[in-house]
């Protein structure tokens, strides 16, 4: 009875400290090492306790849902460099726990914010070096304890601050290497990159790469003034409207890569550096106007207060005359009034 106890015990404990044939796994730190295997798919014997996944340089190209269910307490999971184009909506449920994901160096298209949700402690976030060219507009809630968000190195031309509010711990964002289209769309991402880096957020910069006018140039650097207010266009109702049937269809082709209708409402609202000297005309206008006017009303001002003492002064003279006069009658009067006078 007892010995049948016991082997079925080290049996068991064999199983729960199993580890798959391509793997290295470390029992005591939960760590376990799939990399650079070959591996097409996620192994389906993976120790439940684990903690630490690597699976980076794989060729593993997609995930089904629930593709981790068989390790909950995972905290760290390292999936760059492998082939995934596509992943599913629920692919990452069930890892309540996760705090880190790397996805960099793979072929991802988009992303959707269900795909968020499943994860609520993510703390950073890598999704750079992919082909992702539309995030969502925004996640339904806060992601409380994201601090790093990473999508350097993608085809993103458009980022949403609503996307970002929802952020609300992110310390670094890093954005280089997209094709930012500096038109009144990427607004709402310069305010809030102005508020990011006064808070001390750290961001490594959003070069221009469209239109020829900004192309080169650092988003921060360009000044408000030349942003031109969004028309409540088509594109916003548009990208809107087709985001649930994206979602829910996964890596669906969006309609708003139809650029017929899209491309003249953006070139529409791009900053325009025409505007600049106009108002700038205006502005200098302006300030010389207000100058004259200023420096007219403080002459005014000036020749009254001389006139006022000068008033003051001979009506005391002539008092002091009259009372002398009454006094000596006859021989200061002329004398003294025209003495004083001049001051
Ligand atoms: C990506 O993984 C492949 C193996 O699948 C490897 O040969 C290649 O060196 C890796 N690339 C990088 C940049 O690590
Ligand atoms: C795998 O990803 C983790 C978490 O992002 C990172 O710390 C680690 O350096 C990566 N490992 C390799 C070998 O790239
Ligand atoms: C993700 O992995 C890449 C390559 O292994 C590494 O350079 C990068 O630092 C990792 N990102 C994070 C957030 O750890
Ligand atoms: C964020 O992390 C803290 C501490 O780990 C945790 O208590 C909290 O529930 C997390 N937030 C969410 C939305 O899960
Ligand atoms: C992703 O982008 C790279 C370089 O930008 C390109 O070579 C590759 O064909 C793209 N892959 C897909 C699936 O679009
Ligand atoms: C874009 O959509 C319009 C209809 O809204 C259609 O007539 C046109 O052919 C489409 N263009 C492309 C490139 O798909």
């Amino acid at each position: 009875g007892e010995l049948f106890v016991l082997s079925s015990m080290i049996v068991l404990l064999q199983v729960a400290h199993g580890c798959p044939d391509k793997c290295r796994c470390h029992p005591s730190t939960h760590f376990v090492d799939c990399s650079q295997q070959g591996l097409a798919e996620i192994p389906s014997d993976l120790p439940a306790q684990t903690r630490t996944l690597y699976l980076q340089d794989n060729q593993i190209r997609q995930l089904p849902a629930f593709a981790f269910r068989s390790v909950p307490w995972l905290m760290t999971l390292n999936l760059s460099n492998n082939s995934l184009s596509n992943l599913a909506p629920q692919a990452f449920n069930g890892l309540q726990r996760l705090q880190v994901l790397n996805l960099t160096q793979n072929s991802l298209l988009s992303l959707e914010s269900r795909l968020f949700h499943s994860l609520p402690q993510l703390r950073e976030l890598d999704l750079s070096s992919n082909n992702i060219s539309h995030l969502p507009t925004s996640l339904a809630g806060p992601w409380e304890n994201l601090t790093v968000f990473a999508v350097q190195h993608n085809q993103l031309q458009q980022l949403d601050g609503a996307l970002l509010e929802s952020m609300p711990s992110v310390r670094l964002l890093l954005l280089k290497g997209n094709l930012w289209k500096c038109n009144c769309h990427l607004l709402s991402l310069k305010l809030w990159l102005e508020k990011f880096i006064y808070k001390g957020g750290i961001t490594d910069g959003v070069i221009c790469r469209s239109p020829d006018t900004w192309k080169g140039k650092d988003l921060l650097t360009i000044p408000h003034e030349l942003y031109q207010p969004c028309p409540p266009s088509a594109p916003d109702l548009g990208s809107s409207q087709t985001q649930q049937p994206s979602s829910a269809h996964g890596a669906a082709p969006r309609p708003h890569e139809n650029h017929s209708l899209g491309e003249r409402d953006l070139s529409e609202c791009e900053f325009k550096p025409k505007p600049r000297p106009a108002n700038l005309r205006h502005a200098v206008a302006t300030v010389i106007i207000t100058g004259v006017v200023c420096g007219v009303l403080c002459l005014m001002m000036l020749v009254a207060a001389i006139y006022g003492c000068t008033y003051a002064a001979i009506t005391a003279q002539y008092h002091r005359g009259r009372l002398a006069q009454t006094n000596e009658p006859g021989k200061a009067e002329g004398k003294e009034l025209f003495g004083s006078a001049p001051a």
